[in-house]
């Protein structure tokens, strides 16, 4: 199988992990006030971005058009703080579903988490 979307299973990976990760935001004061008070669509927005860069239907792009995610980030004050805290609760996520996963995907999704999230810190 030559996607990492189609080595995890598809869709239900990214959703899994979208749901852990929201597990800490919703308890991380710095973060909570940043999202909406009902996370639905920020939880779809997100699992059908992951699922997309990592192989799967380009169903972000068809519902959102262009990723852009440094224009998306600009009206959140992202300081290290911030980024940190966001990366906290995505790796803390990660390890409930990483029992899915080969140690060389794993490495990759968490690489790319890390530098991602780097990318988007803007203050
Ligand atoms: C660095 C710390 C980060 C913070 C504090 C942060 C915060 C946020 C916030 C507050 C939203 C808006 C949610 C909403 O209105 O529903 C958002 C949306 C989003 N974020 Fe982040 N984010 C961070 C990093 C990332 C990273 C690293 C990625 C990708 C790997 C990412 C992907 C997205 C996506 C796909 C959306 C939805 C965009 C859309 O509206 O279509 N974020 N983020």
């Amino acid at each position: 199988m030559d996607t990492f979307y189609e080595r995890v299973g598809g869709d239900s990976f990214f959703v899994d992990l979208v749901d852990a990760f929201y597990v800490g935001v919703e308890f991380n004061e710095i973060l909570r006030p940043m999202y909406p008070e009902d996370l639905t669509e920020s939880k779809r927005f997100l699992a059908l971005f992951l699922a997309q860069y990592f192989g799967g239907p380009q169903a972000y792009n068809a519902e959102r058009g262009h990723p852009r995610l440094r224009m998306r980030h600009d009206p959140f004050r992202i300081t290290k703080k911030a980024r940190d805290a966001w990366l906290k609760c995505m790796l803390d996520g990660l390890d409930t579903v990483s029992d899915r996963l080969s140690p060389e995907d794993l490495r990759d999704i968490k690489d790319y988490l890390v530098m991602a999230a780097h990318q988007l810190r803007n203050a």
